[in-house]
């Protein structure tokens, strides 16, 4: 493919210094924003590429940064925040970026704060990512050392502020309202929205949160124009660019590839993931993270964009997958989700507080064998009890969706733990 987002990402050595960034055309997108286009000209370029946000939500990025309030009277400082804070399940694409280059990310990120005229810009980094915190540490000094942050950035009159900050290991963080509060130093609970952060997010000012991905597809997208990041893509459409897909699993070659956006899943298994291993076979998927609905065979052609994924019931959402095999157990594998979702409600509204822990409670019952058939119908109406609209944020309605999902593609094999009192897979 011509020209890779990530093409200076090389595997098993330290990512460039500034110096190796700089020689490769690193920091040119910066140059030609701050002296040549105005913060309205690059929101435009960015709303015109199409480009949607690689968190998993898929919202327009540009379309996003139109609802700051621009102009010399509007409330200050504004924000820009890069959402490193990457802990759905299965999901590593943010992770290679991150300590793989992190100087395309600070690129994009003086890109986005010039466009919304963000005075002061943060890294919220997940807890666990110590190699990438190291590396965005150096390279955010190299960048303040070479003029590119700090006061007046290249004369251009512009002046940007960026600094890193971990989170504590919360997938709650993960949610942008809950994000900023952490960052506020407060409790990780999500807040109302409206207002959205665009208008009011931390400390009450103007704030865009981008995910990593979104925000290294920026430099890019001004070297080369919203045509060419379009043409990017097999769809040539609305769900542009390229997308760094995942797949984990009982596959040969489980990895992360940047790719056009579009690729079906049955490329992504068999191309790149190189089929499932010897002694297995496939019986689903979870498309995008733990918090998407299952795809199952007959899906194998679909293509992997938001709208392809969503017009057969399920997400894209962060594009990384996670294979179920045959000599995997269904319930299992989804108790062991909701497990993890229960433990990560952040316990702010009663319905994820209190459902959450029932939901995992029931699936292991039925998993050891001492679930009941009304079990059933306990699991389905949570399904829709918890779904969207009945709660705070999305962390309960997303742990729904493998659940109603495999309650759809695998019912016999809830019914048959239920029948039989026993685990099939494990004797
Ligand atoms: P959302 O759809 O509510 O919002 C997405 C973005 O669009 C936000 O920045 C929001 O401010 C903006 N937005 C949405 N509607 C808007 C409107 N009417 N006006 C202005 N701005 C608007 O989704 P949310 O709750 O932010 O994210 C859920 C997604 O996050 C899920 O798809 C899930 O897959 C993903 N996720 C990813 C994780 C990761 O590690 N990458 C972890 C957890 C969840």
């Amino acid at each position: 493919m011509e020209k890779p987002l990530t093409q200076h990402i090389v595997p098993g050595r330290p990512p460039l210094s500034l110096k190796e960034y700089e020689q490769v055309g690193g920091y040119q997108s910066v140059r030609k924003v701050l002296k040549e286009m105005t913060p309205a000209e690059v929101q435009t370029l960015v709303k015109d590429s199409n480009l949607r946000g690689r968190g998993g939500a898929g919202f327009n990025t540009g379309l996003k940064w139109s609802f700051v309030p621009m102009g010399d009277d509007v409330p200050r400082p504004k924000y820009l925040v890069a959402n490193a804070d990457e802990m759905e399940p299965g999901t590593f694409k943010d992770r290679l970026l991150l300590e793989g280059n992190p100087h395309q990310l600070i690129e994009g990120m003086i890109v986005a704060s010039y466009a919304i005229q963000a005075d002061i810009s943060y890294v919220f980094l997940r807890f666990a990512y110590k190699l990438a915190a190291q590396e965005i540490t150096k390279a955010i000094n190299e960048a303040y050392e070479a003029g590119y942050l700090g006061k007046n950035i290249l004369g251009s009159g512009y002046s940007l502020e960026m600094h890193l900050h971990t989170g504590v290991g919360r997938y709650m963080c993960g949610e942008e309202t809950a994000l900023l509060n952490a960052l506020e130093g407060k409790r990780a609970n999500p807040r109302a929205k409206p207002p959205f952060p665009q208008v009011s997010g931390l400390y009450g000012k103007p704030t865009i949160v981008n995910n990593v991905e979104t925000l290294c597809c920026l430099p890019h997208i001004v070297n080369n124009g919203a045509e060419w990041f379009k043409g990017l893509s097999r769809n040539k459409s609305e769900d542009a660019g390229t997308k760094l897909y995942g797949v984990s699993g009982k596959v040969n070659k489980p990895g992360c590839w940047e790719l056009p956006m579009g690729v079906t899943v049955r490329e992504l298994l068999e191309e790149y993931a190189g089929g499932m291993k010897n002694g297995y076979k496939f019986r689903g998927a979870l498309p995008g993270g733990a918090s998407t609905d299952f795809l199952v065979e007959e899906h194998l052609d679909v293509k992997m964009d938001y709208n392809s994924v969503a017009a057969v019931g399920s997400r894209m959402g962060t594009g990384t997958m996670i294979v179920l095999d045959d000599q995997t157990c269904p319930v299992g594998f989804v108790q062991n989700l909701q497990h993890f979702f229960a433990q990560e409600s952040c316990g702010f509204c009663t319905p994820c507080r209190e459902g959450l822990p029932w939901v995992e409670k029931v699936l292991g019952s039925i998993d050891n064998g001492t679930g009941k058939q009304t079990d059933l119908n306990i699991l389905d109406f949570h399904t829709k009890y918890l779904g969207p609209g009945n709660t705070f944020c999305a962390l309960a309605p997303g742990a729904m969706e493998p659940l109603q999902s495999a309650l759809k593609y695998f019912r016999e094999d809830f019914e048959r733990h239920i029948h039989e009192q026993r685990c099939p897979w494990r004797s």
